[in-house]
């Protein structure tokens, strides 16, 4: 019993203390009830204040988003109408899906209709107002410097180099794009670079068998053929390793250049410096020839002769650097893309090909083999050129150019204020119906009436006109000549032609290429048949 009794008081003291224990374990119990529900309140004031602020930035945002859409085509600001899409984003998605097919035109076509040519949108980040109309697209481009200019975003500065004719303002720009016009005019083509073009692309062509990805063999032509021209320097193992690396350079600039996301655009910034390096190195090398009196015939040459400020101080070598690379950046797959697009609307009309092969034919029926192609014969290819125009009209490797307003500006009874983004569409102006007879239509032909419309501006307009220009010609001129008297071909594959990010065919254009047996002397033949005609 006492053990009972004892356990019972055991028991009772157990009881008494499990009774305390479990008051206590109730009262922690409760308390960390009420730090769960205190918690929870202050969860639950936190959210709704997440969701509050969140609400109000969206609220916020939206009424400005109304707002700016409201004077964006209001009276006051007298904005040219439009849409700017969803809040941020824009219309940029929009843009970027009919870009990336065959057919983008419907995003231009369906505005134009229903806002006018001038119309305003909101892409890659800002509000942008847009042009398709070709008289409003002169005044931009001749107002250069004076109400707009140029506008590049960073990320495209840092693959350009700060010190790049791109990105020049002012009496810098207009001196060094003269001076890069001087060194590719007509003259200059003539007596110098037209024989190493000639030479080059041969070379080039000499080692073609079966399957070609021509779109590769462009490219490789064009970077040998603006190394040659800027430094003199030979095809060989070095430009073939720095080729390798500036095709990483290139990318970049097709990317979503954020450094901390995108590894394309990280890669593409280190491949520029490699490429910077050893154009230092080749510039330091040619500095100390050139003081020991070795002078050359090219850009580096002219660049040496020029002084840096227009008070005579010389270039440093990083200015130096930077405007060749930005050269070499801006022919590069401008003209190696239109040399593709060339060769891909001529296989798609047989007849454009059998004028044009009849035309060069005819020019190497006169010569040997070996004989490199003169000034004359490239000036006596009319249809040729008739083909070029019409590839660069059709295909619009650059579809139109960014501009900002300097100050508020006046266009076709709208205000667009000062620091506004603006795009001359190239490409809407050479598409649109009302500019061209069956405008989406490849028609070489229609360059045989007239060579020169004003609404053709593949090269741009005003101060920033390409001064490559007559470069590009030559070059896609002496390619065309080598291709079809040389060789016959077929695609390898269907291959289609997108436009974004950038103007190309998606496969690189594969083509089956056979050898012209006897080319040289069937063109002969051929030539004296014609001749024996007339
Ligand atoms: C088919 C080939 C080419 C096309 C379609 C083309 C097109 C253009 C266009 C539209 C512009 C005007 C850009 C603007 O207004 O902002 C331009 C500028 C430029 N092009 Fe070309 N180009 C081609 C070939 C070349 C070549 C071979 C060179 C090499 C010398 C070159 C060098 C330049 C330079 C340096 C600029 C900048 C001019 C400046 O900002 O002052 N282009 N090009």
């Amino acid at each position: 019993m006492q053990l009972f009794g004892n356990t019972i008081r055991v028991g009772a003291g157990q009881t008494q203390l499990l009774g305390e224990g479990m008051l206590f374990q109730r009262a922690v119990d409760r308390a960390k009830e009420k730090k769960l529900e205190i918690k929870t309140k202050v969860n639950k004031i936190r959210m709704d204040y997440f969701l509050l602020s969140l609400l109000f930035t969206f609220s916020l945002s939206t009424l400005t988003f109304f707002l700016l859409r409201r004077t964006g085509t209001g009276r006051k600001t007298r904005l040219p109408p439009g849409t700017i899409g969803l809040p941020f984003i824009g219309e940029t998605l929009q843009l970027i899906s009919a870009y990336k097919t065959e057919n983008p035109e419907p995003f231009i076509d369906s505005r134009v209709a229903k806002y006018g040519p001038v119309f305003t949108t909101h892409v890659f980040g800002e509000r942008t107002v847009f042009s398709a109309d070709p008289e409003t697209n002169r005044f931009i481009l001749q107002n250069e410097g004076r109400l707009f200019e140029s506008s590049y975003p960073g990320s495209i500065s840092n693959l350009v180099g700060k010190h790049s004719l791109l990105l020049m303002r002012g009496c810098l720009h207009r001196r060094m794009h003269s001076l890069t016009m001087s060194f590719a005019n007509s003259t200059i083509i003539k007596d110098h670079l037209l024989v190493d073009i000639d030479r080059l692309v041969r070379l080039n062509l000499e080692s073609w068998t079966g399957r070609v990805l021509l779109m590769e063999e462009a490219k490789k032509i064009t970077f040998e053929l603006t190394l040659k021209q800027l430094l003199s320097i030979e095809p060989c193992e070095w430009t073939e390793n720095l080729r390798k690396i500036y095709m990483r350079v290139i990318e970049g600039f097709f990317c979503i250049p954020i450094p901390m996301f995108s590894i394309t655009y990280r890669r593409a910034i280190k491949a520029r410096e490699r490429v910077a390096e050893a154009f230092r190195l080749v510039v330091m090398q040619r500095r100390r020839e050139s003081e020991r009196g070795m002078k050359k015939n090219d850009m580096l040459a002219a660049l040496f002769d020029s002084g840096g400020d227009g008070g005579g101080v010389g270039f440093t070598d990083d200015e130096i650097v930077d405007f060749l690379v930005s050269l070499l950046v801006a022919g590069y797959d401008t003209t190696s893309t239109t040399m593709t697009l060339a060769v891909k609307f001529l296989t798609d009309t047989p007849l454009a090909l059998a004028q044009l092969k009849e035309e060069q034919d005819e020019i190497r029926a006169k010569k040997t083999d070996s004989m490199p192609l003169e000034w004359e014969d490239y000036k006596s290819m009319r249809f040729t050129q008739c083909v070029i125009n019409e590839t660069l009209r059709v295909s619009n490797i650059i579809s139109g150019v960014f501009r900002r307003t300097m100050t508020d500006i006046d266009i076709k009874g709208y205000r667009i204020p000062k620091g506004s983004k603006v795009f001359t569409s190239l490409r809407a102006v050479h598409l649109g119906q009302e500019n061209f007879k069956d405008a989406r239509v490849f028609d070489p032909w229609r360059w045989m009436k007239s060579s020169n419309p004003t609404n053709f501006m593949p090269f741009g307009g005003g101060p920033r006109r390409c001064p490559g220009n007559e470069l590009a010609r030559v070059a896609l001129s002496v390619f065309l000549h080598h291709l079809v008297t040389r060789f016959s071909w077929e695609p390898a594959e269907d291959d289609k032609v997108v436009y974004f990010p950038t103007t190309r065919t998606q496969k690189r254009y594969p083509i089956i290429v056979k050898r012209r047996s006897n080319a040289v002397e069937q063109c002969k033949e051929y030539g004296m048949e014609k001749s024996s005609k007339v």
